[in-house]
């Protein structure tokens, strides 16, 4: 495809390459994250998820050798050979990555396939030469990470997946080559070496990790350019930050979108929505929000109300916002087909809707019947969009989410010749299929932007890399089976290592019917997933959490009340997010890379650094082994203080979920409340366990963008352990009203006495810890 090199120019950060064939280039973003780009399709990048490319300047040396052309950076050595294979190095002159210089080989595949698929089973047949493909050498013990939402295991290495946004209703099992999302890059773990991927190609992708050979992994697309960002970093965890300085981070949302939700399809009519608020406030459960699925709509057109269920929409969202519910709508990217439907009349007169080759609108059927398709690769579409979210919020819904839109049609998946406009670069559903959510909700996120003035709370289905500076996602339709719990926390764990932290399931499962058992266990989960939210599908049987007997109710109202315990916590995670672009929950890998009994726990995960959950995820289960890290655990529950760096067994009662937190936390937790804002929290409890540590704790009005403005308020505690343990507290920064004073529980059971700031400070002693109250200023606080 390329041939021998022919000659180089350097031009500021970038190498243009001549090939005997084609030409390449190689472009230093940062000393390092490097591109390796081939103009196959455009001229420059085209990115939907990277938006904002940032170059920082730094030494580049290139030199001409033999057989190569060698590229410095600060941190990496590049060498680019013929046929533009490129090999990265450590500056030391480790190799990190090699491209592989053989042919593909694919393993033999042994019988017929017509015999396995006459009795009805699914046959894989050998995956094709693609267009672009770039296959690397595999060295042995690499782990790979990342891939956005996709069935299996957290490592992906062995296994073969493609990039095609995809609406499957059958039970999603390892089989499954592509879900809902779109996320082509990945984080490759070596001995002493990690470095990340991102293949930003929108077209239809294939990623091979060492699943038809050994020897090599490839990454390929079908059309586009070659297009990879190369990100290296000391460690797992600034790789993520330089994937999310290229495609962004997750923006701190509004808080209340933190608290639980309810949700099901659907809660209709209004007086249904009424009774499920009702439940929650009598039956003591905290719920921030209740969810509205399609029959709230009239005939499921987009942008209308059912006058008949939802008579006076504006009262009864009223009412119910005053009684601390947020709505959240539903809406689907099809428009109904209808003469005189403003949306669909408005649309079809300004071109907004996709066409088939001969620039008729294309029709397909979705829920509302024929119906036809906004192009949001068009900006103009984009804003009529964004513009049309106002009748949403007129009518008192809070936050939106997006459905249907990889697109899913029933009438057969759109061809690849229907027309989208991509602004001025006309062009196919090929190449926009793969960001069509992506785009939706970057319309529906500024919509909601411009017309609340808050931070939107949008939540979508299909994503592209980036979509998580838009939207935060769930896994779409997963089933009330076991299998779908367990498999939830791997899919959960590589969304956040592919830039997407505000992400969750379906708590109990959308479709079949929930247990009893299986709700206690997942709304333990679910209250450590960023979205917490329980839904099911129509038809299923009742899931709220007090839909099945009181033991079930209790776990429930358990685990949501923990939940609102950790809010200040949980949103401190978003905020730090902001900047270091790591996830929420996290597997173990991303603090402990060097430890390998990490690499494949598919069944714990870290909630932030030092808070690590060990959910049961079998039918039936009382006793689990969980893994800890090396240093010391306190189990939440009991308090006990365990050594890490080995597994140890916890048994589990229907109602605990082993919870550990690390030594030398300090974890701040809310007063009881039924929602975000109910009361004015003036006292902060600190839930400390004494040792070495830091903490920073971040405080805002909770909805607004003032924050971005220095409207907030930032503790900062350092924790030191000698003979005398001392917590120095240091406002950094004051510009929000926060606290007047800090509630102190020290979990420690042998304190004689407190002091701040070198007064004495009484008191009170309960079963394995003391607990005091402070005024929330800077100073010094000593337990003796
Ligand atoms: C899709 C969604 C699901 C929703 C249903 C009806 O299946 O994934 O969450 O309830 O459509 O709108």
């Amino acid at each position: 495809m390329f041939g021998k090199i022919v000659s180089h120019k350097v031009r500021a950060n970038k190498i243009h390459l001549e090939f005997e064939k084609n030409e390449g280039i190689i472009e230093i973003i940062s000393p390092m994250i490097v591109n390796v780009f081939c103009p196959l399709k455009y001229d420059n990048h085209y990115s939907r998820a990277v938006e904002d490319l940032k170059i920082e300047q730094c030494e580049i040396l290139v030199e001409k050798k033999d057989f190569y052309i060698e590229i410095s950076t600060e941190a990496l050595l590049i060498k680019v050979y013929d046929d533009f294979k490129v090999d990265f190095y450590s500056i030391e002159g480790k190799i990190l990555c090699e491209d592989f210089r053989e042919e593909r080989a694919p393993f033999v595949r042994r019988g017929t396939i017509s015999d396995a698929q006459d009795e009805g089973h699914s046959v894989d047949i050998q995956a094709d030469k693609h267009k672009i493909e770039v296959v690397k050498r595999l060295f042995g013990d690499e782990k790979f990470y990342g891939l956005g939402e996709k069935t299996g295991h957290l490592n992906k290495r062995g296994y073969y997946y493609e990039m095609w946004n995809t609406d499957d209703p059958t039970p999603h099992v390892e089989s499954h080559k592509s879900l809902y999302k779109s996320i082509p890059y990945f984080i490759t773990l070596r001995e002493d070496c990690a470095f990340g991927i991102f293949f930003d190609n929108t077209f239809k992708t294939y990623f091979d990790m060492g699943k038809e050979n050994s020897k090599y992994y490839y990454f390929g697309a079908d059309d586009g350019n070659l297009d990879y960002y190369f990100i290296g970093g000391n460690n797992v965890q600034s790789i993520l930050k330089g994937y999310t300085d290229l495609t962004g981070k997750t923006p701190l949302p509004q808080m209340w979108t933190l608290g639980y939700q309810q949700s099901r399809w659907s809660y209709s009519p209004a007086g249904r929505v009424k009774e499920i608020a009702k439940s929650f406030r009598e039956k003591d459960i905290p719920c921030d929000t209740i969810h509205l699925d399609i029959d709230y709509m009239e005939s499921f057109k987009v942008f209308t109300w059912d006058k008949e269920r939802f008579p006076d929409e504006k009262k009864i969202l009223n009412e119910l916002n005053e009684d601390g519910f947020k709505i959240v709508t539903i809406i689907d990217p099809g428009v109904k087909k209808e003469k005189n439907y403003d949306i669909y009349e408005t649309g079809l007169k300004n071109g907004y809707f996709a066409t088939d080759k001969d620039g008729i609108t294309y029709v397909n059927r979705v829920w509302p019947g024929d119906s036809v398709f906004p192009d949001f690769s068009k900006k103009d579409t984009r804003d009529w969009w964004a513009e049309n979210q106002k009748i949403l919020l007129d009518s008192g819904v809070s936050g939106v989410w997006n459905d249907m839109n990889e697109p899913a049609s029933f009438n057969g998946p759109l061809p690849d010749d229907v027309q989208f406009e991509n602004e001025g670069r006309n062009t196919d559903h090929t190449e926009i299929h793969n960001i069509y959510g992506h785009l939706m909700s970057k319309a529906t996120f500024e919509g909601i932007k411009k017309h609340s003035g808050k931070r939107p709370f949008v939540i979508t289905r299909a994503a592209y890399a980036g979509t998580q500076k838009y939207s935060t996602v769930w896994t779409g339709d997963n089933q009330s089976f076991w299998d779908h719990l367990r498999m939830s926390i791997p899919m959960l764990l590589n969304l956040g290592m592919s830039g997407i932290s505000f992400c969750g399931t379906d708590v109990g499962g959308f479709s079949f019917d929930c247990t009893p058992e299986l709700l206690s266990r997942w709304v333990q989960v679910g209250a450590f997933t960023p979205l917490f939210r329980n839904h099911s599908g129509s038809n299923t049987r009742d899931q709220e959490p007090w839909a099945f007997d009181e033991e079930t109710l209790n776990i429930n109202r358990k685990y949501i009340k923990l939940r609102y315990k950790l809010l200040p916590y949980l949103y401190d995670l978003l905020w730090s997010g902001e900047t270091t672009g790591l996830p929420v929950m996290r597997p173990l890998v991303l603090h402990y890379e060097k430890d390998k009994e990490v690499y494949e726990i598919n069944d714990q995960f870290l909630f932030g650094e030092n808070i690590l959950v060990a959910p049961i995820l079998e039918q039936g289960k009382k006793i689990r082994t969980v893994y800890l890290p090396v240093g010391q655990w306190i189990d939440y529950w009991t308090k006990e203080v365990i050594d890490g760096g080995k597994y140890i067994l916890k048994e589990t009662p229907l109602d605990i979920c082993p919870v550990y937190i690390k030594k030398g936390s300090i974890v701040p937790n809310y007063p009881e409340q039924n929602y975000v804002g109910e009361k004015d929290i003036k006292e902060l409890t600190l839930d400390i366990y004494p040792g070495e540590g830091q903490y920073v704790h971040y405080v805002d009005d909770k909805e607004s963008y003032n924050y971005r403005e220095g409207e907030y308020t930032l503790y900062e505690f350092i924790m030191k352990n000698d003979e005398e343990a001392t917590i120095d507290i240091n406002i950094k920064h004051e510009e929000y009203k926060a606290y007047d004073s800090f509630k102190v529980i020290y979990n420690c059971d042998i304190t004689k006495e407190v002091y701040f700031n070198e007064e004495k400070i009484s008191f009170v002693e309960t079963d394995n810890k003391i607990e005091f109250v402070i005024p929330a200023v800077s100073g010094r606080l000593i337990v003796k």
